[in-house]
């Protein structure tokens, strides 16, 4: 029997709520399906850091690593502990110490959730690159307070950055429909973006199966609202995949139902799963958080270790239950709660 040791970060507000409810629903999958599952839960954090001066302790990428994925609720507690300093202080070290240089996001709407499109017809992969490009951070200010001040913030893209996420790209369009869209704005920015469509016809050549589009990245964002069905994987840089997958969210119903993996594809360090959301810090502690996104990002997680039946049962448990009103939590117009949905949801497995 395959066995799975998974580093849990609960983290602040309510990621604790919703990854208590990923818990249990990963261990009822692991249990139909014939896997183990170990959970080493950690308690770093922004409480954790007012008690030790830091987010986590020193060895924590190290014990990070020793597992086989991770999977993360939410950090920060701005009334408490700066965003900056929650956010550098843990899940970007993570993302860059384990070089989980893809960011994946899927944006489709579940049996009961409304999106304000109200369009069912849409399936998109997202794929942002995570850990160069415009968030290299790369930059300096000078003349600091003078009428004279300047400052510089440069995009980093390097050959070996921009070929590796173009070909996470290509192989995934690959395994579903045959059709990538790549994002630039190749007209305005021509050196990085330019190099991105060269790179992007290189690797063209070695996938004759798949229908590359370019897209300029204001266009691309008018078209997943007005045409999202026209669209399957999207591959874009940094901080154009991080926009694109903020309107993937809104399209699809909201926060509550965003999900996304940080993909080290080597396979060689653990990759780390987490719902899109933050703390939310007005719901916290009420019951009234949606788990749907970070359930959703545990079924990434499943496929990604090579559970895939597991992974397609948890998805169509969240159609159908998504589907009954009495199960939705105030977010999808509900009064449901946390916990109601995820019991709904292991009776769906079952
Ligand atoms: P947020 O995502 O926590 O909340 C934004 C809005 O969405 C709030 O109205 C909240 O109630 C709602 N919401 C979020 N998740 C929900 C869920 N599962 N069910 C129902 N409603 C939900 O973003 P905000 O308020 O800007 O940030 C709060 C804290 O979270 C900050 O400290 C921020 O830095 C941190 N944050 C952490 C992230 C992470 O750990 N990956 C991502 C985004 C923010
Ligand atoms: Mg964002």
């Amino acid at each position: 029997m395959s066995s799975y040791d998974i580093a849990v970060i609960p983290g602040d507000g309510v990621g604790v709520d919703v990854t208590h409810a990923t818990r249990s629903i990963l261990k009822t999958a692991a249990d139909q399906f014939g896997f183990g599952l170990t959970f080493s839960e950690v308690d770093w954090g922004c409480e954790y850091y007012l008690e030790h001066g830091q987010m986590m302790p020193d060895d924590g990428l190290a014990r990070l690593a020793q597992s086989d994925a991770i999977f993360l609720g939410a950090v920060g507690w701005p009334e408490k502990v700066s965003d900056s300093v929650s956010l550098h202080g843990l899940l970007l070290p993570i993302r860059k110490h384990f070089d989980q240089f893809v960011n994946m996001r899927p944006h489709r709407l579940l049996g009961g959730a409304n999106g304000p499109l109200k369009k069912t017809g849409f399936d998109i992969l997202c794929i942002r690159e995570n850990t160069e490009g415009e968030y290299s951070g790369a930059g300096g200010r000078v003349h600091l307070g003078s009428p004279q001040e300047v400052a510089v913030e440069t995009s980093i893209f390097t050959r070996h950055g921009v070929e590796r996420i173009l070909r996470f790209g290509f192989e995934q369009a690959r395994l579903r429909s045959g059709k990538l869209a790549s994002v630039t704005k190749s007209n305005a920015q021509k050196y990085s973006m330019v190099f991105w469509d060269e790179v992007t016809d290189e690797l063209a050549a070695e996938y004759p199966d798949v229908t590359v589009t370019r897209y300029h990245v204001d266009a691309m964002a008018a078209r997943m609202i007005t045409h999202p069905e026209s669209l399957d994987v999207i591959v874009a840089s940094n901080l154009f995949g991080d926009i694109l997958s903020d309107i993937g969210a809104a399209i699809q119903g909201g926060l509550g139902f965003a999900a996304s993996a940080n993909i080290n594809p080597n396979r060689q360090l653990p990759s780390m799963f987490e719902p899109v959301h933050g703390s939310a810090p007005d719901i916290a502690g009420q019951g009234k958080a949606n788990p749907i996104a970070a359930i959703w990002s545990g079924a990434m997680m499943l496929e990604h270790l090579g559970e895939k039946a597991a992974a397609s049962a948890i998805l169509k448990a969240l159609d159908q239950v998504s589907s009954d009103t009495r199960h939705c939590t105030p977010d999808m117009g509900g009064n449901a709660s946390t916990s109601e949905l995820t019991d709904a949801l292991i009776s769906a497995l079952q």
